[in-house]
C-alpha cells in the first residue's frame, strides 16, 4: 500500500543490478510513494544487469557512474539536477564489493591491492558521493542520504572478511559527514544495517546459506527481506524522520540485540 510519503521528491539510487538488489526494490517502493528517480550503476554493471527493465517500469533515466571515479559522480549529480530541474532530495548508496571475498582469500591472508579496491568501492565511495554533492550543492535542505551496511561492522562474522572493515568505515563516514552536512545544509545521513538478504553481493559471501538460516533463527521477527528494507528506507527519505541523522539503524528483525533464541537452543540440543 502506498501513502504518497515521497510525493514531489526526487532521488538518485545507486546499485540496482538485478531484481534481487536492495536498490532495485527501493527504487520501486520510492516510485510507488510518488518520487521521481534517477538510476545509476557502474558501466560494467549496466552492461551485465537488467537495469533498463526497471528504468522503464519507474520512468527513470539511467546515468552510468563508477563510484570510484570522481568525474563520474560529478557528472551524475550535474545531469540529475538538469533532469530534475533542481536539487535532489534523497540518495541511496547501495554498493558493495570485495575481491578478497570473491576470491575466497581469508581475512588473515588478504591481498592489499584487492583490499584497496574493495575499500574504495564499498566505503570511501560514500565520502566521494557526499563531498561531490556538497561541492555542487546538489542535495536540498532536509534531504536524506542512506547507505546500506551490515552488523559485521560491530561483531565478527569470519567469512564477511574485509567487508567488515569497509562497513565499519562506511558507518563512520555517515556519522562524520552527517555532522558537517547537517550543520551546513541540514542534510541528514544514516546507515541501515540490514539482515542477510539473497542478492548477488550477499550470496558471494562464503557459507551464505548457513549464515542466512542462522540469522533467521536468531531474530525474534525472522530476517528482514529486501522489500521490507525498501519500506524502511522510504521512511528515512520521507519528511517523517527529519530529525534522524548520523545513526546506524538496525533493520534486522531484532537480531542485533538478541543473545540467543529458543530456536537456536533447540538446535544446539540436537
Ligand atoms: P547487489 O549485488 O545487488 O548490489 C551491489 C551493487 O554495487 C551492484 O549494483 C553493483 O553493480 C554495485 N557496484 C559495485 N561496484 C561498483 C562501482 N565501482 N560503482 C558503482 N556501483 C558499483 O547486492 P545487494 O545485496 O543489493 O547490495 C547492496 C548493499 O546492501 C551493499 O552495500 C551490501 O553490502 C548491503 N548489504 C547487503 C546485505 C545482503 O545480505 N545482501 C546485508 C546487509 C547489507
Amino acid at each position: 500500500m502506498a501513502y504518497n510519503l515521497l510525493k514531489g521528491k526526487k532521488g538518485i539510487i545507486f546499485g540496482a543490478l538485478d531484481e534481487n538488489s536492495i536498490a532495485w526494490k527501493t527504487a520501486q517502493h520510492c516510485y510507488a510513494e510518488g518520487a521521481q528517480i534517477v538510476l545509476t550503476n557502474a558501466p560494467i554493471a549496466l552492461r551485465m544487469g537488467t537495469i533498463n527493465k526497471l528504468a522503464e517500469e519507474i520512468q527513470a533515466p539511467v546515468i552510468p557512474a563508477d563510484v570510484t571515479v570522481a568525474a563520474d559522480i560529478e557528472n551524475l549529480f550535474t545531469q540529475a539536477m538538469e533532469h530534475f530541474g533542481g536539487q535532489v532530495d534523497f540518495v541511496l548508496h547501495s554498493i558493495g564489493m570485495s575481491i578478497n571475498v570473491r576470491k575466497s582469500i581469508p581475512y588473515y591472508e588478504n591481498n592489499y591491492e584487492f583490499t584497496h579496491k574493495g575499500f574504495d568501492i564499498s566505503a570511501l565511495s560514500l565520502h566521494r558521493v557526499l563531498q561531490t554533492a556538497m561541492k555542487l550543492d546538489a542535495i536540498s535542505e532536509w534531504g536524506s542520504v542512506v547507505a546500506l551496511t551490515y552488523i559485521a561492522a560491530q561483531r565478527v562474522f569470519p567469512d564477511y572478511n574485509d567487508m567488515a572493515d569497509n562497513k565499519a568505515v562506511l558507518e563512520s563516514i555517515a556519522r562524520n559527514f552527517g555532522y558537517f552536512y547537517g550543520s551546513k545544509k541540514k542534510v541528514r545521513i544514516n546507515t541501515v544495517s540490514q539482515s542477510p538478504t539473497r542478492t548477488t553481493a550477499g550470496s558471494g559471501v562464503k557459507g551464505f546459506d548457513g549464515f542466512i538460516n542462522y540469522a533467521e533463527k536468531m531474530s525474534p521477527l525472522g530476517n528482514a527481506d529486501a522489500d521490507q528494507c525498501a519500506d524502511y528506507v522510504v521512511t528515512l527519505f520521507s519528511d517523517l524522520t527529519r530529525m534522524v541523522t548520523m545513526q546506524n539503524l538496525f533493520h534486522d528483525g531484532g537480531f542485533s540485540f538478541t543473545g540467543v533464541t529458543q530456536a537456536v537452543i533447540e538446535q544446539m540440543e540436537k
